[in-house]
């Protein structure tokens, strides 16, 4: 394994996408804010089996974090993920200081409107006009072939893929399944937050969707009915629910009925203490 570049400003990268299209070389980008689990080295594999150079960057942006959030405690692990970087096939890794990515004067912001609504886009206001403002500047930057996200963060996947589309970034946006813990926990750097008691809890919110999902697969299409699995393991474990809703897999309208010609998925957020984690499951009927 090689350690990868470590790159921290916008020329460095610059130099290093126009050296790398001078030798006609192909790239993938799978942005991340570090502390990275299993489920961004994923993205970074299917990076390289798809691409022949992958980058990776690791920047806390501090534009998608309300002034309630956990921006100063984020976890950090610089040194750990750079390693995980280099043995998942990351060539460099791009970690600008925030005043280099929000210099002073810096005014510029995307908003992606309606898919950007409800769900996360209400309970978190802003949050997905700072994802969406950090993955432009990191396209346009690194004018990637292909970048990679991970459905945990369904949302925020269908507001990149609708930026990437509607500003025409010629770039393919991949989303790749969610990474779970062999007893279903989805992998979330936030699970770092959890004590063992709101972690034993925390599996409420997959036991909720995977039965959920069963359901649908034996024929159950009323989203009231799925609704009311999906939320029993959640009030048997006492977790204060934010969300749990069924929409429309790609619009991501609200549905009630399932029906086979349109794809749908469960998105639930719910607090364990002070921890707020996010999940989600494509229901299929059979
Ligand atoms: O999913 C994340 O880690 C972040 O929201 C992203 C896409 C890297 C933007 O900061």
């Amino acid at each position: 394994m090689t350690t990868p570049r470590v790159l921290r400003t916008p020329d460095e990268v610059r130099w290093f996408v126009n050296d790398l299209r001078r030798r006609g070389q192909t790239l993938a980008l799978v942005p991340t804010m570090g502390f990275l689990h299993d489920g961004h080295l994923s993205l970074m594999r299917e990076g390289r089996a798809r691409c022949d150079v992958v980058a990776a960057t690791i920047f806390v942006n501090p534009t998608q974090f309300g002034p309630t959030e956990d921006l100063t405690r984020y976890p950090r692990d610089p040194v750990g993920d750079l390693a995980k970087c280099g043995s998942a096939g990351a060539t460099v890794v791009y970690s600008p200081e925030p005043a280099t990515v929000y210099p002073p004067g810096y005014q510029t912001y995307v908003n992606v409107e309606q898919v950007s609504q409800g769900l996360c886009g209400d309970r978190r206001p802003g949050h997905f006009r700072g994802v969406a403002t950090v993955v432009t500047k990191l396209l346009a930057l690194f004018r990637p072939n292909v970048a990679l996200f991970g459905e945990k963060d369904y949302q925020q996947l269908q507001v990149i893929k609708t930026l990437a589309r509607d500003l025409e970034l010629g770039v393919e946006i991949v989303g790749m399944p969610t990474i779970r813990e062999s007893d279903g926990l989805a992998m979330s750097s936030r699970n770092t937050y959890l004590s063992a008691d709101d972690r034993a809890r925390a599996l409420s919110l997959s036991k909720g969707l995977f039965a959920m999902q069963a359901a649908a697969k034996a024929g159950e299409t009323d989203v009231a009915k799925l609704l009311a699995l999906g939320l029993a393991p959640l009030t048997q474990a006492n977790v204060k629910l934010d969300y749990l809703e069924v929409r429309d897999a790609q619009t991501l309208e609200p549905l009630t009925t399932l029906t086979k010609e349109r794809s749908a998925r469960v998105l639930v957020a719910a607090f364990l203490g002070t921890t707020r984690l996010i999940d989600n499951l494509a229901l299929t009927v059979s």
